[in-house]
């Protein structure tokens, strides 16, 4: 299974924020946003991802992550020359995935809540072992914002679109998705849309054709940020220094799961809180492997 992180965009919501850095470089709360979305793809078991940004910001990523072994991982990054659409993701992608299973999240999303890992784990074996795809579906209040689905009594999802002016169901399509074998080929054939991008939404059109589109739905008490506007990357970090603090937990942060994923040992994740200094975030990464830090919350 690979996993694909799409961290282009211009960014121009965030202006001047974003003129000198990359959107998924901004801090939400205590570590950059790209944290978020590297956590939930380890949190599915991934350990071979890519890191799709812009021309000028690759370097910045590379100096952030490095080849990943301090995570675990094997990092390797592309660029996208322009926001083309997310479906390019898998051209862009095409000889990284290979002949390989594929889950893709964009940079900006921050999941949050309960058994999210098995639903990561379930997505990841229904790619591999039964050839479908997985999209994660989550109710909000303004779906016109969104691609937004629509689906059965028995949660088969009967259609996909991208933001209609007038939605069929409050049901966005989140910005995680799984797909099976082959999804590069298949975005190859992705037409160009009406505003000239290779959606997500005609790829995921594609498979539910083909019947091989299924959803996962987040229920009540799941949380979906996105952090594209000042007002959301604002309330993402709101929402993740009141958890974090009522807890005494950190979310997200890679190195932990990367050490309780067996992927790196006590020692590497002393030396990342090393790397981190006094920080909050390098004295929890210390106080984990020093076993000072209740490990067992599930
Ligand atoms: C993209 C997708 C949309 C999806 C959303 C999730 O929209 O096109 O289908 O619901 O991400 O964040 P964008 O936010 O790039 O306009």
């Amino acid at each position: 299974m690979k996993g694909v992180i799409l961290a282009g965009g211009a960014g121009t919501r965030l202006y001047p924020l974003t003129i000198v850095t990359s959107k998924q470089l901004l801090p939400v709360y205590d570590k950059p946003m790209i944290f978020y979305p590297l956590s939930t793809l380890m949190l599915g078991g991934i350990r071979d991802i890519l890191i799709i940004t812009t021309p000028e910001d690759n370097e910045s990523f590379r100096r952030l992550l490095g080849d990943g072994s301090a995570f675990g991982l094997r990092l390797r990054y592309a660029v996208q020359q322009s926001p083309r659409g997310l479906a390019e993701a898998f051209l862009i992608g095409a000889d990284f995935i290979g002949d390989d299973a594929c889950a893709m999240i964009l940079g900006d999303n921050i999941f949050y809540g309960n058994n999210f890992s098995r639903m990561l784990k379930d997505a990841c074996e229904n790619a591999e072992d039964n050839g479908h795809a997985t999209v994660f579906g989550y109710y909000v209040k303004d779906p016109e914002r969104f691609g937004i689905m629509t689906f059965d009594e028995q949660g088969n999802v009967t259609s996909v679109e991208e933001k209609p002016a007038e939605p069929r169901s409050n049901y966005a399509v989140t910005g995680l998705y799984f797909y099976p074998k082959g999804v590069s080929e298949m975005a190859r054939r992705v037409e160009p849309s009406g505003r000239g991008e290779l959606e997500i939404t005609s790829l995921n059109e594609m498979y539910l054709n083909e019947g091989r589109l299924d959803a996962c739905i987040f229920g009540r008490g799941f949380a979906w940020l996105d952090t594209g506007t000042i007002e959301s990357l604002i309330d993402a970090a709101e929402f993740v220094k009141m958890v974090e603090e009522r807890q005494g937990i950190k979310i997200s942060a890679p190195e932990e799961i990367a050490y309780r994923n067996g992927w790196i040992d006590k020692q590497m994740l002393l030396s990342s809180a090393e790397r981190y200094g006094r920080s909050p975030y390098g004295e929890h990464l210390k106080a984990v492997a020093e076993g000072r830090y209740y490990s067992n919350i599930k």
